[in-house]
């Protein structure tokens, strides 16, 4: 297990809500405890952990995807407990994946604008097969670079799409929401990095380039932010909130992953290869939790959907493709 020390700064490209990068990797001989740092938690804006697990197995699936790449054969073992999500050991067969190092290293979010444009009938039936809802999913056939359905034929996950448009009110009740909650945007705030200056700017959090603001809107909500305890009464969230108006405004495409609740770090790993299928295939994604972290918008979205259970909605981004690209984010190595 050694040898996966060298590869932590691949593994570590996962992507995590507010790139808190909450795993742990404890090395315990011949294999490798997979868990997180409490203190990278967001209890007040993710209560039930749900987006922590899904950031769990986003970094499950990066770690095995790296070592595959790399000739290692490891494999990942669910086993929940205090402070973990399973472990990682050497196993008799290398992961079968189609993506490679090269693919993690490539991802990344992009808050930039996007193309007009819906996503190809062919695409979003690749994405199915990843996550396992495809009619014809097999697991362990590899069919070849980026079509392997693989072993998100097990995961129980979905994946539906909506016309952007069909979610502007939406995202702007929850952005509404978010901005007036004065816990969740203190707790927002500990992980903006809103200037060079920040001593922790190239290590985690959200940065100004990530976050895709010109050099006025970080000024902007820097000032924001600074009054916000007193502005919070004054219409402030309104105008937070208002500043995202036109995020949605376009012909493209919002993409939801729905799946089982007692699962999510299974999902997470769905995510992950979601997210590189379309990264490889020139599409970005710019996540969008808050319209599933508030209950009212939550509810709202899965009666659109038909889905009986609001909780099963476990993500929600959209996706196209990127007018230009994104700043690289943080990581804690390298
Ligand atoms: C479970 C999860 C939820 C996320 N939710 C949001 C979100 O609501 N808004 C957003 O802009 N980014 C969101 N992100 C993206 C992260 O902020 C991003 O992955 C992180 O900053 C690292 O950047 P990268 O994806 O470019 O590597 C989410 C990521 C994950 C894994």
């Amino acid at each position: 297990m050694n040898e996966l020390r060298a590869l932590e700064q691949d593994f570590w490209r996962a992507p995590s809500a507010h790139n808190t990068q909450p795993w742990t990797l404890t090395y315990l001989g011949t294999e490798a405890m997979v868990g997180w740092d409490p203190e990278r938690c967001l209890p007040v804006g993710d209560p039930t952990g749900r987006d922590l697990r899904l950031s769990l197995g986003a970094f499950v699936e990066c770690c095995l995807i790296v070592c595959a790449s790399a000739g290692l054969r490891v494999g990942f073992r669910p086993d929940p407990g205090p402070g973990r999500v399973g472990y990682l050991y050497g196993s008799e067969q290398p992961y079968r994946t189609p993506f490679t190092t090269k693919d993690v290293r490539r991802r990344g979010t992009n808050r930039g604008r996007y193309h007009q444009g819906r996503l190809p009938d062919d695409v979003v039936e690749r994405l199915r097969a990843h996550s396992g809802a495809h009619s014809g999913a097999h697991s362990g056939a590899h069919s070849g670079a980026h079509s392997g359905a693989h072993s998100g034929a097990h995961s129980g996950a979905d994946v539906r799409r909506l016309a952007c448009r069909d979610l502007a009110g939406l995202l702007h009740a929850a952005d509404l929401r978010q901005w007036a909650d004065a816990d969740v945007t203190a707790e927002l705030r500990e992980w903006l990095r809103l200037t060079p200056r920040h001593p922790l700017y190239r290590l985690d959090g959200l940065t100004d380039q990530a976050l895709a603001l010109s050099g006025a809107e970080t000024l902007a909500l820097r000032a924001a932010l600074a009054g916000y305890p007193a502005l919070r009464r004054l219409g402030l969230p309104r105008l937070l909130a208002g500043a995202a108006r036109g995020l949605l405004d376009y012909d493209g495409d919002v993409l939801v992953l729905v799946g089982p609740v007692a699962d999510q770090v299974e999902q997470g790993r769905v995510l992950m290869r979601l997210w590189l299928e379309l990264s490889a295939l020139g599409y970005a994604t710019h996540p969008l939790s808050q319209i599933v972290d508030c209950a009212a918008t939550r509810e709202h979205l899965a009666a659109k959907l038909g889905v009986e259970d609001p909780m099963t909605l476990l993500h929600v981004a959209r996706v196209g493709r990127p007018l230009g690209p994104a700043a690289r984010s943080a990581r804690l190595t390298g």
